[in-house]
């Protein structure tokens, strides 16, 4: 049973700076035709009747429950038309985008990730060929900039993962290419009472509907950001906040028209003319999935940590010899078949061998036959090379993967140079590598989709074989005393600092 929140993923906007700020957005004038696609209980649309109590509004809203209250609190006013409808399906709603667009202002805080049921998926995939249908809030962003009329306006708030995730390419293709960014306001969803989502912050966009694509791409819009307090949205002339100015056809030329948010003009360069990016110098692939990590993973220690519910692992059953074994990808016979595998945890240069994976023969037929488990990039496995952790805390970090089983909540990265191991290892784990990756993908995660787009730069002999060094010697430390001398990283950072200019 899917809970009513699932479904209808409601996060009211019972913030009044919010709701203020976007009416504001809107500069709404006595005739406009007004639109709400997803009513909720309804507060834009008191403060607009507030505002003007004959404004033409027409609200959609999909539960029952929700138009009940809409009902009830807007009964009286003639001009307000309310139905039961889904914005996302409905036909009367498909012939008025036919038309070019009928309304002046939208306004909507759209559902986040609504669950769909199934069919209705396959209906919005049909409907929506190009977007990405399982993220709702970027299908209502589409449907309403089509309900439009030109030169209307629209404002949003919504999370901002459609200004760089891979997903939303053809949104932000949409976007930039028929409408006007009016402005761009970046802030923590722990601004919407009640909400706090971690993977990503909240956006309000204002744009205006423009077919005239050459006019949208030569459109400069502000973004701001910074903020404190959700009140200083009542004032974002504030000097503490900071502001940038963008050229839409800069952003449309970047990769994916990704919006790269930054005030340092260099990462920006970087980004989009560096000659290498990491993916040219190296694979970078997910690691492997059992499918069920309860039965097949093991650990050295009840010390571990998460390592409460699995078993600890015999130290006879583990393996030694496997990198000699040619046909280790078809598993191993006899009772040493646990073998070391690297999995996520932000941790530095080296990992502590703390984990082993079931790789026995019969387990590996499980593996490729079951439909949980993902046997995914196979020639990587126990290969040397670099293991970073998919989900980053505050910074991006990498460890070595010395020829060992990486798993899938690792991105594994196997430079085509082998000699470029080291230099590559103290970049990831640089402040200088961490605004590259958070310029092009802010939230924590790091997919090996991205971590193919941070620009690379080869470094002279000289500084590759300092850098290697000094790499090595931080490693062979963590080996001998669990530590290593900052100093030496400091110095390997500045160095790395110096190559990027960032
Ligand atoms: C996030 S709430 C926002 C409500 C209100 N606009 C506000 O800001 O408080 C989203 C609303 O959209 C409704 N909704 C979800 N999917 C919908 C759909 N496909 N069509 C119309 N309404 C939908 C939900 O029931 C919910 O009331």
């Amino acid at each position: 049973m899917v809970s009513e929140k699932k479904k209808y993923q409601a996060y009211y906007t019972k913030s009044t700076p919010i709701v203020e700020y976007m009416i504001n957005q809107l500069s709404l004038q006595p005739l406009d035709k007004i639109f709400e696609p997803c009513g909720g209980d309804g507060v834009f649309i008191e403060s607009i009747l507030d505002k003007n109590e004959f404004a033409q509004i027409d609200i959609c809203e999909l539960n029952t429950d929700s138009v009940k209250i809409l009902n009830n609190k807007f009964s009286e006013f003639p001009n307000v038309k309310i139905r039961e409808c889904d914005t996302l399906l409905d036909s009367e709603l498909n012939l008025k985008s036919r038309f070019g667009g009928v309304y002046d202002k939208i306004i909507a805080n759209p559902p986040y990730g609504a669950w769909q049921e199934h069919e209705k998926r396959t209906t919005l995939k049909k409907m929506y060929p190009s977007l990405y249908a399982k993220e709702s809030y970027g299908l209502f962003l589409y449907r309403c900039i089509e309900l439009l009329k030109e030169g209307g306006v629209l404002s949003f708030i919504i999370p901002d993962t459609f200004l760089n995730l891979h997903m939303h390419k053809e949104l932000r293709n949409h976007i930039l290419n028929r409408t006007q960014i009016l402005d761009l306001v970046l802030f923590p969803s722990s601004f919407f009472p009640g909400v706090n989502f971690g993977y990503a912050n909240l956006s309000i966009i204002t744009l205006k509907k423009n077919n005239n694509n050459t006019e949208c791409l030569k459109n400069s819009f502000t973004v701001i950001s910074g903020f404190d307090d959700v009140s200083q949205l009542s004032n974002v002339d504030n000097k503490f906040l900071k502001t940038y100015s963008f050229n839409q056809k800069d952003i449309y030329n970047n990769p994916d028209h990704a919006f790269l948010v930054t005030e340092n003009n260099n990462i920006l360069k970087l980004i989009n003319q560096s000659k290498f990016k990491i993916g040219d110098i190296a694979d970078c692939v997910t690691g492997f999935y059992s499918g069920n990590d309860k039965e097949f993973l093991q650990v050295i220690s009840p010390e571990i940590k998460n390592s409460k519910n699995y078993k600890l692992v015999k130290i006879e059953t583990i393996n030694r010899d496997y990198k000699n074994n040619s046909n280790i990808l078809n598993g191993i016979l006899g009772d040493q078949h646990f073998v070391p595998i690297v999995k996520g945890g932000n941790i530095k240069y080296l990992k502590q061998e703390s984990w082993f994976m079931n790789w026995s023969n019969t387990a590996i037929q499980h593996y490729k036959a079951d439909k949980k488990a993902r046997f995914q990039n196979p020639k990587y496995y126990f290969r040397f090379g670099i293991g970073v952790p998919m989900i980053s805390s505050s910074n991006i970090t990498a460890s070595l993967i010395e020829h060992k089983l990486f798993d899938q909540s690792i991105v594994g990265v196997f430079p085509k140079d082998e000699n470029l191991t080291y230099y590559l290892l103290a970049f990831f784990n640089s402040p200088t590598c961490n605004k590259l990756i958070r310029t092009i993908n802010p939230s924590a995660n790091n997919p090996a989709n991205y971590i193919k787009k941070i620009p690379f730069i080869t470094p002279k002999k000289t500084i590759l074989e300092f850098i290697t060094e000094k790499t090595k010697g931080i490693i062979d430390e963590i080996r001998e005393t669990g530590n290593y001398n900052k100093s030496d990283e400091l110095e390997i950072q500045s160095i790395i600092e110096k190559i990027y200019k960032v």
